[in-house]
């Protein structure tokens, strides 16, 4: 564990007794101080009680850094918006997994290292065909990204600092390939192999657009917008499907079956299925005169009903990725010559009327990521179902780096939560005849 300067303890004292514990308070390099309670069990005979963590640090890292309250996300320092506007996909990949940003030599290495295993093996083609053409992609992605661990398992020593590097550039360069395979498939075209002299977002592009029947040509507005979104999807901290990774990492586990652990956390409509969710949202409203109808529904608290792409667990303020997203929603629209998307004009009243709406803002709901991603990959030509597919594909950089940031952690130890028992207590065995 690296640590963060000791800046002070907290007192706990336990009520009736006369024991009490000091825990130090850690700070990072930014952000609120934790207590440390690791003594707390050994000194009170107590545990904590956060279910869905949130108000619990389940690690320490240096990768990603997010203020919720201010709408702030920095990758390894450097904030978001200044990457989304100057950087790219690949770099970003850089920088997420190695800490900085590469010179020129080191991203041409970078590069050549990804680019070199874009290819999956021929026999991974066979997994495809034992799917229905209908199952989700999500379905197909979690099944496949798995089976990649009986392909490489028996040459990963994880304790090789090499070796990690190659499983991370084996996920990050495969990702894309078997993300439009997944597509692909769905369709009922030939699987299209990738091309290395294309960028990283325009490979993948190509893979999911072209045929072999006729040229096609990757075009840059969509190639920049998909790189954009790739960016912005890259890392977020300790969310569901990179804990999810870590918990999978902290056991041993084959770095293939972590990610494939990610994958399927990732799907739930509360986590990366929220952009899919969006457009259906949008769909089933239909119009935007049935928008206060909506909104009346999903303030009834009987009605179960969310306003998909709002909220988020850490951010309380404007997600800044929803903020650059945004723009880009009216940049490709305009570039792709979309002039009346009505989708985006319903997106746009929608997020006029939440944000003035006392529901929302006393809970302090904003647009997240999710509420204008789904509106560009439409445009774009990509179907709802892959849209989760290609949150996963950029976010396999970050579960990587997380993965990688574990293992190498001298002092990390197996992910095992505590719990509240409230079962049934101790009882004896009870013969079927004496049952009731
Ligand atoms: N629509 C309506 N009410 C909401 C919403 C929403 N989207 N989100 C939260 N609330 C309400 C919630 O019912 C609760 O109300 P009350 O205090 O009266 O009980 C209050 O706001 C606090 O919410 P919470 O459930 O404690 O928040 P959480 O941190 O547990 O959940 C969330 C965060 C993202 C799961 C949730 O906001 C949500 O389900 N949003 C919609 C799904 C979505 O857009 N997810 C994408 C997240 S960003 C991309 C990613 O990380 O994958």
């Amino acid at each position: 564990m690296t640590i963060l300067s000791k800046t002070g303890t907290v007192t706990v004292t336990l009520d009736g007794s006369n024991k009490s514990a000091s825990l130090p308070l850690l700070e990072g390099t930014l952000g609120t101080p934790v207590a440390d309670i690791r003594k707390l069990y050994n000194d009170l005979g107590i545990f904590t009680f956060d279910p869905g963590y949130g108000e619990t640090a389940s690690c320490d890292s240096k990768i990603t850094y997010i203020d919720g309250d201010a709408g702030v996300l920095l990758y390894r320092g450097y904030p978001i918006e200044q990457l989304a506007e100057h950087s790219d996909f690949v770099e970003v990949c850089y920088l997420l997994m190695y800490g900085n940003l590469p010179n020129a030599a080191e991203l041409a290495e970078f590069k050549k290292g990804v680019t070199y295993h874009t290819m999956v093996h021929e026999q991974i083609r066979q997994f495809f065909s034992g799917f229905r053409r209908d199952a989700h992609p999500m379905a197909i992605m979690c099944g496949v990204v798995g089976a990649l661990a009986a392909f490489y398992h028996d040459n990963i020593n994880m304790t090789d600092p090499r070796q990690r590097e190659i499983a991370a550039f084996r996920l990050i360069a495969k990702m894309p390939t078997i993300a439009a395979m997944a597509y692909k498939y769905a369709l009922g075209q030939p699987f299209v192999y990738p091309r290395n002299d294309l960028s990283y977002a325009a490979n993948f592009l190509h893979m999911l657009n072209s045929v072999p029947a006729e040229p096609y040509v990757v075009s840059p507005v969509l190639e920049k917008a998909m790189d954009r979104i790739l960016v912005l999807h890259a890392d977020h901290e300790q969310n569901a499907s990179t804990s999810t990774v870590r918990l999978a990492g902290s056991t041993g586990a084959n770095p293939f079956a972590c990610i494939a652990a990610g994958i399927a956390a990732l799907w739930g409509p509360a986590h990366g299925g929220a952009n899919e969710a969006v457009l259906k949202m949008l769909a089933d409203i239909g119009t935007p005169d049935k928008i206060p109808q909506f909104i009346a529904e999903v303030k009834d608290k009987n009605s179960h009903t969310k306003l998909m792409g709002f909220g988020h667990r850490v951010y309380k303020n404007f997600d800044p990725r929803a903020k650059i997203m945004k723009e880009s929603c009216h940049e490709v629209l305009a570039e792709l010559g979309v002039k009346n998307e009505p989708l985006l004009d319903m997106a746009m009243e929608m997020e006029r009327i939440a944000l003035t709406d006392d529901y929302f803002v006393s809970r302090k709901l904003y647009p997240n990521v999710d509420f204008y991603s789904g509106i560009i990959l439409k445009a774009m030509g990509i179907p709802t179902s892959m849209f989760t597919v290609i949150f996963a594909v950029a976010r396999t950089i970050g579960w990587v780096s997380q993965w990688k940031e574990l293992v190498e952690d001298p002092s990390q130890r197996i992910g095992r939560p505590r719990q509240i028992y409230t079962g049934a207590p101790a009882r004896d065995y009870q013969p079927i005849s004496n049952r009731g």
